[in-house]
């Protein structure tokens, strides 16, 4: 792991000046993190600019974001319990990125999901974007708020505040916080041009396809289903059909053996 180590916290500090260079924060915003193993994570500095780091500035934490490592004055990002949230609940995940892109916080802070499918990339990388229910920055209240999305999807945008996204790798990350801001941009602009035109249930359904046959790692809100849980409980605001198409809730068979067994034994009493 040592040698790795060394290129990791570098990649940490080319992709902080990505997000900086990019306008995806300003001044000291943003935090990164990278999954070493089960109990070691690298993770930016708090109150540092991301966009001028160098590999002594990334700090080392366990499983509950107590220090293993951290040069000099450096102590680990105040949101790391926001990132551990995420590695605790998707032992899939190898990097978390948080970033304030100007168009996808624009949509956190005006409390507009990003629910409308207008371009294909989007919608078979994203599907749509929910936004977790705002929390004061470095309290548990953002990790608590984003847990229930953590199973369905791999971005979310953060109450007026940003986007979080998490991914296998740092690279991977990272492009799903350049995808969100694409697609937030884009979903700007159409409604500033008169509104999107977006795509119908059968066109989603084969961009769903799509995403299925690439076998993309991480989870996909495609999966969230209107025809099995209602209205409004799909993934974008047209209630696109989900990934198990037509197919109906199996019938709990235990359950009705069980229900039956009881009547018949109260009938014989
Ligand atoms: P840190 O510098 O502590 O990581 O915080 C930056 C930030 O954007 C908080 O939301």
């Amino acid at each position: 792991m040592a040698i790795n180590e060394y290129e990791i916290k570098k990649q940490i500090c080319d992709i902080g000046k990505r997000i900086y260079d990019r306008n995806m924060v300003a001044a000291n915003d943003g935090n990164i993190s990278v999954k070493l193993n089960d109990n070691e994570f690298l993770c930016t500095p708090t109150g540092v600019s991301k966009g001028f780091m160098t590999p002594e500035y990334i700090c080392k934490v366990d499983a509950k974001g107590n220090v293993i490592q951290a040069n000099g004055n450096f102590r680990p990002s105040s949101e790391i319990k926001m990132h551990m949230r995420v590695y605790e609940k998707r032992p899939d995940v190898g990097a978390v990125v948080h970033a304030h892109p100007n168009f996808a916080t624009a949509f956190a802070i005006a409390g507009i999901p990003l629910t409308q499918p207008i371009m294909p990339e989007a919608v078979i990388a994203l599907g749509c974007v929910p936004i977790a229910e705002y929390g004061t920055p470095s309290t548990v209240e953002i990790p608590d708020n984003i847990e229930k999305y953590l199973p369905y999807y791999d971005a979310v945008l953060l109450e007026n505040h940003g986007a979080l996204t998490w991914s296998t790798d740092l690279l991977a990350a990272y492009m799903k916080m350049e995808s969100v801001e694409f697609y937030a941009e884009l979903l700007y602009k159409s409604k500033m041009l008169g509104g999107p035109k977006e795509f119908d249930k059968e066109q989603i359904a084969k961009l769903y396809e799509i995403r299925r046959k690439m076998g993309l790692p991480g989870k996909h809100p495609a999966n969230l289903c209107a025809e099995l849980n209602g209205p409004g409980k799909g993934c974008h605001s047209c209630d696109a059909a989900c990934s198990c198409g037509t197919k109906k809730a199996e019938p709990d068979v235990e359950k009705i053996v069980a229900e039956v067994t009881k009547k018949i034994l109260e009938q014989m009493k």
